[in-house]
């Protein structure tokens, strides 16, 4: 038979077809997914602010990359939405290793000098070979996460330098540590796009510390570190509710909006498997939320003047709430939400009427963060209590259980206590109000 003449031409596009397109952006995907949950993990762990805010940041960085990613791979394999970790467990497996870091300075060296630095290359180098014309919205969302991972990497290996800076004993168990992972990384093959070379990758590192979840959250010892953080919580007569302690209260109830963040973290950690992605992609945005609330708060009370030696930092929901099953973990978050909804309103209004721009601003931001936390907190609770064979049932009984747990916390409170959290509220209110002036205020 004779065959037809046809056009043909060697082009370097056709290097990479939309199946094998589809196998590699889901590779990414778990790999992202991998990063998000380690972070998760250790949020409540790491002790400084800055770190917990740095990963609460670059969690969600990494969630929306891993939504995009996943969503492209639906386009590729329309109709087919299967997207499965099973070709890619062994590139998975190097990326989870990292939870299991022997302290908070190997993983976050961990993080900035091995595992970015190898997500980096591999996105490098699909970049290479994939067309940008025909698969124009792939290279678009690398190009973003992979300015993402190199920001992060900056911001990563400066956290963990100064951490070592601080704790220099550390070091060397940190870097052999790090220097284990990287030859493992460099054993899977010239890049993460690779097939890994052979089964001893999945062996466990040498000074590795299986993960857990911390009951008691890490602190930052630059700020107050306490269980409760203002007297109100306590003693409900305490001056709280207008002009200056108003102000006051509300901006250390943002700082101490720290608790959220862990807990929102802690749930991400906890329910990824169960729940799915589209649960980890709601918790990553709730986690750094909730994180923004917290530095509205240390920034407003900076622009004020305070020195962060003064400002209070509690644990008291989080610790009450890990004392629990970690379906509790999801309810607390929840029961705070749906009890302080109307609130934001109300601060938003007061802060109007007092000219107080700044925590007007950051409320106005903060109510529209919120509007989606409790329906996020509702959908999912839903799900959890679905098939559950044990009381609570319900999230009317779930609130009712958490306001006691938080009941019973508060009545922990001892007379030291009382006294220490009084005397320190004093001293940063007369701080407050020497600061105070009517500059700016409208008239009565
Ligand atoms: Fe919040
Ligand atoms: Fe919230």
């Amino acid at each position: 038979m004779k065959t037809a003449p046809l056009l043909r031409a060697e082009s370097p596009r056709t290097q990479l077809m939309r199946r094998d397109t589809a196998e590699i952006l889901t590779r990414l995907f778990y790999l992202e997914r991998s990063l998000i949950i380690s972070q998760a993990g250790w949020l409540p762990a790491v002790e400084r602010l800055d770190t917990k805010a740095a990963l609460a940041r670059m969690l969600w960085e990494d969630a929306v990359a891993a939504d995009g990613l996943r969503n492209r791979v639906f386009e590729l394999r329309y109709p087919s939405r299967v997207i499965a970790p099973d070709q890619h467990q062994r590139a998975i497996g190097l990326f989870d290793a990292v939870r299991d870091a022997p302290g908070q300075e190997a993983f976050l060296l961990g993080m900035a000098r091995v595992l970015l630095p190898s997500l980096g290359a591999a996105y490098a180098a699909y970049q290479q070979l994939s067309d940008r014309l025909s698969d124009g919205p792939s290279a678009l969302l690398l190009k973003h996460a992979l300015a993402d991972k190199r920001a992060q990497i900056v911001d990563l290996e400066q956290l963990a330098e100064r951490l070592l800076d601080l704790a220099p004993a550390s070091r060397a168990e940190a870097e052999t540590w790090v220097d284990a992972l990287a030859i493992r990384v460099a054993a899977y093959g010239e890049s993460l796009l690779a097939s890994p070379a052979d089964d001893g990758i999945m062996a466990a590192l040498p000074g590795r510390r299986p993960f857990t979840l911390p009951v008691i959250p890490g602190r930052d010892d630059r700020f107050v570190c306490v269980r409760y953080y203002w007297p109100h919580i306590v003693d409900p007569n305490f001056p709280a509710n207008e002009g200056i302690d108003l102000q006051m209260r509300s901006a250390i109830g943002h700082l101490n909006e720290v608790w959220a963040a862990e807990i929102c973290a802690a749930n991400l950690y906890n329910f990824a498997d169960t729940l799915g992605w589209d649960f980890i992609r709601d918790l990553a945005r709730w986690t750094y939320d909730e994180s923004r609330h917290c530095l509205m708060g240390l920034e407003r009370l900076t622009e004020w003047g305070f020195a962060t030696a003064a400002l209070p930092l509690g644990d008291y929901i989080y610790v009450a709430t890990r004392q629990q099953e970690p379906l509790f973990g999801l309810a607390m978050i929840f029961y705070f939400e749906t009890k302080y909804i109307h609130r934001g309103r109300e601060r938003i209004k007061t802060f109007t009427a007092y000219a107080d721009h700044t925590s007007r601003h950051d409320y106005e931001f903060d109510w529209a963060d919120e509007t989606f936390h409790a329906e996020y907190g509702k959908r999912w609770l839903t799900v959890l209590l679905k098939g559950r064979s044990t009381p609570p049932h319900d999230l009317h009984d779930l609130c009712r259980h958490c306001e006691a747990l938080i009941d019973e916390a508060v009545a922990e409170c001892t007379p030291e206590e009382r006294q220490h959290l009084r005397t320190m509220a004093e001293g940063l209110m007369a701080q407050a109000k020497a600061r105070a002036t009517t500059e700016g205020q409208p008239e009565q």
